[in-house]
């Protein structure tokens, strides 16, 4: 009595092992697929911004999108820039998903780049080399600007 009672409290204990196990490989996978290509480090999520609402972040983020991303991105944010890659084409920041990208995600996003892809030199570039951090997070308040415009 005592012995099936151990063995079915194994066996229980044993399919929420294996079922916590698949979890966090699904969990681990599916973050893999929501920013394949990207360098986030795990506290993105949930890094705040120096430059939210700070009165003229956005201002001069402006000018750093003009000087940097327009190119690329377009005056617009809509990936349409005179440089943009047709083969990969610069994201539609009027389309930003907010709920995968908070400030913090958005910021290493531009900060590492984009990984090439394969069968093409160029993506994303890494702005860590270009822009000091408070511009980038001054960038990002101005690109938030672009999404509530449309
Ligand atoms: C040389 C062209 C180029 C420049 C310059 C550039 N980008 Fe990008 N950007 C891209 C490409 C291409 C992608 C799409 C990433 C991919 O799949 O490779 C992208 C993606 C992004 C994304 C991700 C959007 C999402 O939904 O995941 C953000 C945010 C972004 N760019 C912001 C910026 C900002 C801000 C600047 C200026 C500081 C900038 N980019 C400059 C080409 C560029």
């Amino acid at each position: 009595m005592k012995k099936a009672h151990s063995n079915l409290a194994s066996r229980r204990f044993g399919v929420r092992f294996l079922s916590s196990t698949l979890g966090i490989f699904f969990f681990t996978s599916l973050l893999g697929a929501q920013y394949e290509g990207w360098t986030i480090p795990p506290t993105a999520k949930t890094e705040k911004s120096p430059m939210a609402g700070v009165a003229d972040a956005a201002k001069k983020g402006k000018s750093v999108f003009t000087g940097r991303c327009q190119r690329c991105h377009g005056p617009e944010g809509k990936g349409n820039g005179p440089e943009a890659d047709p083969q990969v084409k610069p994201a539609d920041l009027t389309q930003i998903k907010t709920d995968i990208n908070p400030d913090g995600v958005l910021f290493y996003k531009i900060w590492n780049g984009h990984q090439p892809h394969a069968g093409s030199k160029g993506s994303m570039p890494a702005f860590k080399v270009q822009l000091v951090r408070d511009d980038v997070w001054r960038v990002i308040e101005y690109v938030k600007t672009l999404k509530a415009a449309t």
